[in-house]
């Protein structure tokens, strides 16, 4: 039993939500806003949620199913659940286990982890620590040499496809980020940090493991020819030295030489540009509403680029899941799988490694169920007439 499962099992933890307040509970203010929040006036992040609220189940009654069948084929993988584990930055700092144990915990419940270019950990050791499919994530940071060193490694090491982000031309407005000392949580300078200290001094487990892991580490995989791994910064100027233009994604494709996956598209034009430019799949999202705030909520703007892709190249969704309930919904839409960032992010923040497998439990558990109480035996089966959106 992977450490500190007791701290996550039933019935102190029976959904996600359970998860998100543990999270806020071991971590600072700091570390917890930086997950949880979105930008501005966070409209986009709340209306993520508020899509799936306004769908309602058509089910099958009376239906025996004897066997249910939730594998999924996505990008050539087949995963036990239609679920990946999104990218998510700064795991490191969430968790000393970081992107190794969220890594671990996707393995072992036999589905995909995405890992995100702003890791504490050398992709190598992230993809040794799974035994499932491991992508990596590009931010352009560093420029284009450094991107590919990166994916050469990754390369090397047997990563299964490349995300490429691109919704990302600046950072959005996180405001909780600037108000909590983000930027100084992670910068050098110890008189910065003094007026957020007691955020960090009121959750000493948590202080005593980053320091223990060796505090503010620099970032493993963006290494620059001639001076080594860039020093860890904040998100905002992470982002902003990471914008990607459809013009990029031939040294990218060249670079690479492997499946490629557009994440950040919202619209049935941008979906049609990245088939065009080689794409192996879509995410359909808006950076789980930290980018631009106001724009739609992924599961509206989903069935526009589901119709528009007609089936050629796989779509998937993410913003918003928090349980399997909303998986069945997107997939009943037309997306083959989602990504859940927070989803397991607040399972991390809560308990490392058992607090992702617990999240991912959790969510294999709904969608059983789900299943189960619609009538559908199996995943490929989900489709339309098992829903009903008149308000989407
Ligand atoms: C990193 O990609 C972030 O959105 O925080």
């Amino acid at each position: 039993m992977a450490k500190h499962a007791a701290r996550v099992a039933s019935p102190r933890v029976v959904n996600i939500a359970d998860l998100r307040t543990l999270a806020r509970r071991r971590v600072p203010r700091v570390v917890f806003d930086y997950v949880d929040g979105g930008a501005e006036d966070e409209i986009t992040l709340r209306e993520n949620r508020r899509a799936f609220e306004e769908i309602t189940f058509r089910p099958r009654q009376a239906v025996a199913i004897p066997h249910c069948d939730l594998r999924t084929p996505v990008l050539g993988c087949d995963l036990s659940i239609p679920v990946l584990l999104a990218p998510v930055g700064y795991s490191r700092v969430i968790h000393a286990g970081g992107e190794v144990a969220a890594a671990r915990a996707a393995g072992q419940a036999g589905t995909g982890y995405i890992l995100s270019t702003i890791s504490g950990y050398p992709l190598e050791e992230v993809k040794a620590a799974s035994v499932g499919p491991v992508f990596y994530q590009l931010y352009a940071m560093g420029g284009r040499e450094v991107a590919e060193g990166a994916l050469e490694r990754a390369r090397k090491a047997g990563f299964a496809g490349l995300f490429v982000t691109v919704d990302t031309a600046v950072a959005g407005m996180r405001e909780r980020d600037f108000r909590n000392g983000m930027k100084e949580l992670l910068g050098r300078s110890l008189l910065g940090k003094i007026r957020f200290s007691p955020q960090v001094l009121a959750r000493p487990s948590w202080l005593t493991s980053f320091l223990l892991d060796g505090g503010v580490r620099p970032l493993p995989n963006v290494v620059v020819p001639g001076r080594g791994p860039m020093p860890l910064i904040d998100v905002g100027s992470a982002l902003a030295l990471s914008t990607i233009s459809w013009e990029d994604l031939r040294w990218i494709h060249d670079a690479w030489r492997g499946p490629i996956i557009i994440k950040g598209v919202l619209t049935g034009e941008d979906a049609r540009r990245a088939m065009d430019e080689g794409a192996a799949a879509i995410v359909v999202s808006n950076h789980g509403g930290r980018q631009l705030d106001g724009v739609q909520a992924t599961l509206r703007a989903l069935p526009e680029i589901v119709s528009a892709m007609n089936g050629q190249i796989e779509v998937l969704v993410d913003g918003g899941i928090r349980r399997g309930a909303d998986i069945v919904k997107a997939l009943c839409l037309g997306a083959r799988a989602v990504l859940c960032g927070r989803a397991y992010a607040y399972g991390l923040a809560a308990a490392g490694e058992a607090g992702v497998a617990r999240a991912l439990e959790i969510l294999r558990a709904d969608l059983e169920r789900t299943l189960r109480l619609l009538g559908c035996p199996s995943i490929a089966m989900l489709d339309r007439s098992y829903i009903s959106c008149q308000r989407l």
